[in-house]
């Protein structure tokens, strides 16, 4: 009996810090943390390399970037609150940054002016880039912002 139970405990501390450390990992990973000062400060050393040509300096956004231009595309849309950058999820602002507006997030053949920036920037830039994004935003675009997030990643783990 003894060995037994030992056993068990042995188990269930195992799992929980195995647990603990995944946890960790996905907050460190899977996150654009505006108040992270480190990650905020690398990203906007990334975004005024990367995305300030088309997004803005001051992340204004394109002139009449809700107007389709006359080749069918559209402008590139400001990244702070006047935008709409803050109504989707961490994931799929990554995705985007990493893939370009591409299916799922679009429909198939879906022509667009984002570039995909998988082979230019590593995960931590990306996630450095959407830290700084957020950490221009409002108190109510954050709050929004982490309601979408929160419900998206519910739904991504019940997948
Ligand atoms: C060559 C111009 C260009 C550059 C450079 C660029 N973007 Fe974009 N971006 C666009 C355009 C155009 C769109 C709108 C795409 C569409 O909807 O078809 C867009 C859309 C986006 C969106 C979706 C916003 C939303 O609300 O739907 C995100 C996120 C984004 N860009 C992030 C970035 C980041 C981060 C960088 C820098 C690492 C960057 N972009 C660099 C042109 C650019």
């Amino acid at each position: 009996m003894k060995p037994f139970f030992l056993l068990l405990a042995g188990g269930l501390v195992v799992f929980a810090l195995g647990t603990l450390a995944l946890s960790r990992g996905e907050a460190v990973l899977n996150r654009a943390d505006p108040e992270n000062t480190d990650q905020v400060a690398r990203g906007r050393l990334v975004y005024d390399e990367n995305c300030a040509s088309c997004h803005g300096a001051n992340l204004q956004g394109q002139l009449n970037w809700r107007e389709r231009k006359p080749d069918g595309r559209l402008p590139a849309p400001p990244h702070d609150d006047t935008g709409h950058t803050w109504h989707h999820a961490d994931e799929q602002l990554f995705r985007i940054t990493k893939n370009g507006v591409k299916p799922p997030l679009a429909p198939e053949g879906y022509e667009s002016d984002m570039p995909a920036f998988a082979e230019t920037l590593s995960d931590e830039d990306i996630w450095a880039v959407l830290s700084f994004i957020k950490s221009t935003w409002s108190m109510r675009s954050l709050a929004y912002q982490e309601r979408i997030d929160k419900s998206y990643r519910k739904q991504a783990k019940q997948k």
